[in-house]
């Protein structure tokens, strides 16, 4: 039961049933500031990368590895020091549910323990038994002593994190599985920890990913995040007056995981969102084709239709096909206008190339918030 629980609830997390947000990121090859960097991203994508989960770092990083290469030490991304501290679950997950023993969390320590279904906060120096969460095998009891980061380390290589509590079911869940292991009244570690640092486009994630003894303020003047390019993209705090490149991330093409024919596709956009997606630039294919992996169907509407009569193709803003980038035979030949009308799709597997399809066929679709 908790295993099914929480495998659905972190496929919720991660991709909500029929949106997917993910963040896409652009790594950009020029050495600024962190606050250079931020102004630039703010002016041309979103703003500096945030990254939600652990799928997403490893977008980002595989990203970073093949255009940085090595040619500096650190990149940028949005995370900076603030003055406020904060709870947040290692998973990433929003810390609603507080579920703290009376008098705490006391307010010196920076991690908490369930101890008997409450919370205390500990020093994350302290070595406590603790349980991970994988989506195949839901909780997973781990009987060795660690620290709290050794802890997240050994969850995030074994599975996914350290456990997560969401809701007073939850709670519930996890205390009667720490029961079932005879180790009620023990102190265990869960996945909460607080600290001060916040994202650039003020964005809650609470994913962190240090390098071992980082953050370490040095000097007291180390308020921004580099990932360690020596260190498997694991984070430093380094003064903000370096100079690196950096990631930008925007997120304003979502791909719609419903099979809907193009019309009802075309009317959930305008609903929702802006519109179809019209693919006018090389650029803006890059960023469909950013995306389309997400997509369950092998190809994805685009805001692309036919006229018929007049032998044409157009987007759904009313523009002409300019840039184009059709498969072979697509596009090009006339279409068979005693047929269904036709409208355009973009394959999201192979070489994401254009096909024209008929307008009832049912495929996921991509809209736009431009
Ligand atoms: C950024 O700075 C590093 C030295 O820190 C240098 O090797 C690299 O070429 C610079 N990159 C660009 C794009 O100027
Ligand atoms: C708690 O979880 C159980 C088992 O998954 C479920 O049947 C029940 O409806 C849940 N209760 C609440 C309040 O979510
Ligand atoms: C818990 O304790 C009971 C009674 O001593 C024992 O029968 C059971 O095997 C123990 N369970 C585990 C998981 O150790
Ligand atoms: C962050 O959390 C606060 C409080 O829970 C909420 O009001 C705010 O909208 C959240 N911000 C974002 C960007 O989700
Ligand atoms: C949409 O169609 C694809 C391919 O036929 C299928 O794998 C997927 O489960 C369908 N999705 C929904 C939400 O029905
Ligand atoms: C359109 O492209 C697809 C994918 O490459 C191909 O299978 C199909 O035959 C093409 N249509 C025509 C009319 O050639």
């Amino acid at each position: 039961m908790a295993q099914t629980l929480y495998s659905s609830l972190l496929l919720i997390a991660l991709c909500s049933i029929s949106e997917c947000v993910q963040h896409q990121y652009y790594y950009i090859n020029v050495n600024k500031t962190w606050t250079e960097a931020q102004r630039y991203c703010r002016e041309k994508y979103t703003d500096l990368a945030t990254i939600d989960n652990m799928n997403e770092l490893n977008n980002m990083n595989k990203l970073v590895k093949s255009e940085n290469n090595g040619a500096t030490e650190y990149v940028w991304t949005g995370l900076q020091r603030m003055s406020v501290y904060k709870w947040h679950w290692s998973s990433g997950d929003p810390a609603l549910l507080l579920n703290w023993a009376s008098g705490q969390p006391a307010g010196s320590d920076d991690c908490a323990v369930m101890r008997n279904g409450q919370w205390f906060d500990e020093p994350c120096s302290k070595t406590w038994i603790f349980i991970c969460y994988n989506t195949n095998t839901g909780l997973v009891f781990v009987d060795q002593l660690m620290n709290w980061r050794a802890a997240q380390s050994y969850c995030r290589q074994n599975h996914i994190d350290l456990v997560s509590v969401r809701n007073q079911n939850e709670s519930q869940q996890l205390e009667k599985f720490i029961n079932d292991r005879n180790s009620s009244g023990s102190a265990v570690w869960i996945g909460l920890f607080r600290d001060t640092w916040q994202w650039s486009d003020q964005s809650n994630s609470s994913f962190r990913y240090w390098n071992t003894a980082e953050p370490n303020n040095a000097g007291g003047i180390q308020n921004c995040i580099g990932m360690n390019q020596n260190a498997q993209g694991r984070w430093h705090d380094i003064s903000c007056t370096g100079s690196f490149p950096f990631v930008c991330h925007e997120d304003k093409l979502i791909v719609i995981q419903q099979n809907l024919s193009w019309s009802e596709a075309l009317r959930y956009c305008r609903q929702n969102h802006v519109d179809l997606v019209s693919v006018q630039s090389v650029e803006m294919q890059r960023r469909v084709m950013n995306v389309v992996k997400l997509a369950s169907t092998e190809a994805v509407w685009l805001g692309l239709h036919n006229y018929c009569s007049m032998n044409m193709w157009l987007w759904v803003n009313g523009d002409m096909v300019c840039y184009q980038n059709w498969a072979p035979g697509n596009g090009s030949t006339p279409e068979n206008c005693k047929l269904e009308n036709r409208k355009g799709a973009v394959q999201s597997g192979g070489d994401q190339t254009w096909i024209s399809l008929p307008e009832s066929h049912r495929l996921n679709f991509i809209c736009t918030n431009y």
